[in-house]
């Protein structure tokens, strides 16, 4: 912990001009390379037989980079996560009444996928230490009629895949066989998890390129990895216009956005390195804080810390961490992301497709949780600022009573 006396010192400094926001809007760095990067692919393209696309050098090497470095067969880029959900639902052809378990502690994408595609959304607890989709849970959940297990890699630690893998072969679907499991990991993109990195493991697992991602292909984007032949080749159709074999539209990536990502994809690990350090100093800075429970990295994963997931006590839940949030940012001009309350809170077309279901827990850890300022590039005094000024604002609560 920072003692008092070190934190007058640093925040008698004074607060940042421009606020920090809570979940950055550029999630890694861009630089010279990128740059020259982009010059040249246009360059290249205005030759009117060369032109920009479609599926060219540029995509082929960027989707062959990314699968190696998941360690996956095939991967498929696409112009966002939020496609490559679609597109996962799209492979299952869901029918009415078929069932998907998706962490209610959450972005709303994966559900918005399920729900889009006719399938029944089933909103399933999480682990309130990693905030992961409770394998237990799962369990308690499945039914007949489960097609997919569907976790989030939430805030860019790895879910336990294989425990979803175990429960689905004891619990196979009469006519689908064993559901399938598949990851949203656009946080994720370069966490680890038993010795494999994330996007190895399951039926597919989709990543986003966005801005605020851990590496982004300028500003949208996304990848999907697969060990299947019959899944890459699917995803490839729908993505081109059915591709012969069927429905499809257009859902690819730019040549420019693929030919930045190979130089992302090159810088994603010292990104995610920087990430960690900020990571670990915080873990220090922010040591018996009796309040604040710290995010955990469990022994057989790689946390990509894409955000510093913090806890407040049960008795803090609601009012007291929103106090928290509001001194921080009015007091010291530092935003804290409530990333994520349960998708049926903001969710309207959601809560009503989902009304009877309960998730008590994630009620509850909706109301405590809540996640500073993470980049790669905060400096140690940054760093020491926001843990300084987080300390201030919960003994300020804590004395409010
Ligand atoms: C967990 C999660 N899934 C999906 C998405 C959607 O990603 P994209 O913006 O690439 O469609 C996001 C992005 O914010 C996300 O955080």
């Amino acid at each position: 912990m920072i003692e008092k006396e070190r934190r007058k010192e640093i925040l008698s400094q004074g607060k940042p001009e421009v606020a920090w926001p809570g979940e950055p809007l550029l999630g890694g760095y861009y630089g010279e390379e990128e740059i020259d990067t982009v010059v040249r692919t246009i360059r290249e393209s205005m030759d009117w037989k060369v032109g920009f696309g479609f599926i060219c050098k540029e995509i082929e090497e960027f989707e062959k980079a990314f699968a190696d470095y998941c360690g996956a067969a095939d991967s498929v880029s696409i112009n966002g996560a939020g496609t490559g959900l679609d597109m996962a639902m799209m492979c299952l052809d869901l029918e009415p009444g078929d069932e998907v378990i998706v962490p209610a502690i959450n972005f709303k994408a994966s559900a918005m996928s399920v729900f889009g595609q006719g399938g029944q959304v089933v909103w399933g607890e999480v682990d309130p230490k990693t905030f992961q989709l409770d394998p237990s849970d799962v369990e308690r959940k499945l039914t007949p009629r489960t097609r997919a297990i569907y976790p989030t890699h939430m805030n860019g630690l790895s879910a336990p895949i294989d425990d979803y893998l175990e429960i689905a072969e004891k619990h196979p679907h009469p006519k689908h066989g064993p559901p399938k499991v598949i990851g949203d990991a656009a946080r994720a993109c370069g966490g680890g998890y038993k010795g494999t990195k994330i996007g190895k493991k399951g039926m597919m697992t989709v990543f986003s390129f966005h801005t605020q991602k851990n590496m982004t292909t300028l500003g949208e984007g996304g990848g999907i990895t697969t060990d299947d032949p019959e899944v890459a080749k699917k995803c490839r159709a729908l993505r081109q216009f059915g591709g012969g074999i069927g429905w499809g539209t257009n859902y690819k990536m730019t040549k420019v956005q693929a030919a930045v990502g190979l130089v992302q994809l090159k810088k994603l690990d010292e990104m995610l390195e920087g990430r960690r350090r900020v990571a670990h100093e915080r873990n220090e800075f922010l040591a018996d804080v009796p309040e604040l429970e710290l995010p955990i990295e469990p022994e057989d994963c790689w946390h990509t810390y894409y955000l510093y997931t913090i806890l407040v006590p049960k008795n803090w839940a609601g009012e007291k961490r929103d106090r928290v949030v509001q001194i921080m940012s009015e007091e010291y001009n530092i935003r804290l992301c409530i990333a994520n309350p349960p998708v049926y809170d903001s969710v309207p077309v959601l809560r009503e497709h989902t009304a009877g279901q309960q998730c008590p827990l994630s009620d509850e850890l909706g109301k405590r949780i809540f996640c500073p300022t993470m980049h790669p590039t905060l400096t140690t005094e940054e760093n020491e600022y926001l843990c300084a000024a987080l300390i201030e604002a919960v003994e300020r609560v804590r004395e409010e009573g």
